[in-house]
């Protein structure tokens, strides 16, 4: 059944207040998830969000012959495969982006692996061009079948030197995970430095990887033979960034003092310089950062953010950031870089009363600050949603967000820890 977010917006107001606590990344859980094919032992996970996207590829694992049980609710633990199942269930893979991840180590181990073009947020092309071709380059055939991707290599995998066009995430992460089974060494080139690599590569290393570079443009990867082991070590998942920066720009919209708990300050360095250039008032002690209610304002003739990757303005803030623009007195224009379809919510921003004009389908010109008006909307995708839930959190008027589905997907339960500083916000069951 269809839920919904109604939204009792603030009109203005900054009234949120307390402390916001930050939950394991996304991105980060999803990758150790998918190495499960390379360990002889048990891998346990901890601090495991619970969002729709880790269900979905634990539910993809189970299928592949690797059992998963959640015995706390925030902890994963993965046994050991007998056999292994390199077709990769049609349906699951395209819901998921991350089922692509797989691909990499079922390849390195049974030498075989089909699967249907990845799903996920529907954003842009997201091509898959790098993997293929760098299976190809490690000794693979590939062909497409019936909708399906076929890529063998009955005799094993080789290393190959390897240089991505695009410093692509989940492509630097399969390669580097594929990359520790094959025959010798293996370098990637233009590789993306996303922390969740280095974090990730730091895991297999301690369970008998042997990956350098991981975090830097170039990665190099020498193969080994045996499985890896944690022997009893388990992953511990790190706070999510892009959730932070999410919650910060909460903070700076609708904050009369909310501290953001738990969080990695030197991985949000890109959006706290922003905040800096449009005076917004932060304090950063430890793991926590506070911000303080203020009257964003851009002090010279036009600010210009791109959205990059690591350890620039990340693509995955760039909607909840064009929300806080429009609350920013002066002028902005907003680069997307990374993705080409990922400005078509500025549309419904317009319809709530902003002032935001789309030149082309990678740039956006904002002019605040222009107050919105609470409305019936759609979540787009994950993060796209979460600009909406934070344009119907300011807005005057109340607000029905519909297809929240998206939002669960990342963020979990994202009303009762909003409704915890201040918000009133409620999920409901259409019908019901
Ligand atoms: N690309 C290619 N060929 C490829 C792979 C990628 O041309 O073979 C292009 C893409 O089309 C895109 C660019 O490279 O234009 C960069 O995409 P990338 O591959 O880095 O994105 P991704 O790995 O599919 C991950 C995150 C995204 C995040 C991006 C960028 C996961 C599961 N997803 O996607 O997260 O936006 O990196 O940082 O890690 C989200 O969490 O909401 C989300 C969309």
């Amino acid at each position: 059944m269809a839920e919904v977010f109604h939204i009792k917006g603030l009109g203005g107001e900054k009234k949120l207040s307390g402390q916001l606590p930050v939950y394991g990344a996304k991105n980060a859980a999803l990758k150790i998830l998918a190495a499960a094919p390379l360990f002889a032992d048990e891998l346990r996970i901890t601090n495991v969000p619970d969002i729709l996207d880790i269900r979905s590829l634990t539910t993809l694992l189970d299928s592949q012959g690797i059992a998963t049980s959640r015995p706390s609710p925030r902890e994963i633990v993965c046994s050991p495969a007998k056999t292994l199942n390199s077709v990769l269930d049609t349906e699951i893979s395209k819901r998921l982006r991350a089922s692509i991840v797989l691909t990499g180590p079922l390849l390195a181990r049974t030498g075989k692996v089909s699967f249907p073009h990845p799903g996920g947020c529907v954003i842009g092309e997201r091509s898959i061009d790098m993997f293929l071709e760098a299976y190809e380059k490690m000794g693979a055939t590939v062909t497409h079948e019936r909708g399906a991707y076929i890529i063998s290599a009955p005799k094993g995998l080789s290393g190959a030197d390897l240089f991505f066009h695009v410093p692509s995430v989940t492509g630097t992460e399969t390669i580097m995970m594929t990359a520790v089974y094959a025959d010798g060494i293996t370098r990637i080139y233009n590789a993306a430095m996303e922390p969740e690599i280095a974090h990730l590569a730091e895991f297999l290393n301690a369970c008998g990887a042997r990956i350098k570079g991981a975090g830097t443009s170039t990665i190099e990867i020498s193969g080994t033979t045996d499985l890896l082991r944690t022997d009893g070590a388990s992953y511990t998942t790190p706070p999510d960034r892009i959730e932070t920066g999410s919650f910060l720009i909460l903070a700076a919209l609708a904050g009369d003092q909310l501290t953001v708990t738990g969080v990695n300050p030197d991985e949000v360095r890109s959006l706290l310089s922003v905040f800096e250039i449009l005076s917004i008032p932060f304090v950063v002690e430890g793991d926590r950062i506070t911000v303080s209610g203020s009257a964003p304002e851009i002090s010279q003739k036009r600010l210009v953010v791109k959205t990059a990757g690591y350890p620039g303005f990340p693509t995955d803030l760039q909607a909840p950031l064009v929300v806080l623009l429009t609350q920013t007195r002066g002028e902005a224009l907003v680069f997307e870089t990374i993705f080409e379809g990922r400005l078509a919510y500025t549309e419904e921003l317009e319809r709530m009363g902003a002032d935001v004009v789309l030149m082309d389908p990678h740039r956006v010109l904002v002019k605040g600050p222009k107050p919105l008006r609470g409305r019936d909307l759609e979540s787009p995708d994950l993060r796209a949603g979460l600009a909406f839930l934070l344009a119907a959190t300011i807005a005057k008027g109340d607000s029905v967000l519909h297809n929240v589905e998206n939002i669960d997907r990342g963020y979990e339960r994202i009303e009762d820890r909003l409704a915890n500083v201040g918000l009133s916000i409620s999920r409901e069951t259409l019908g019901t």
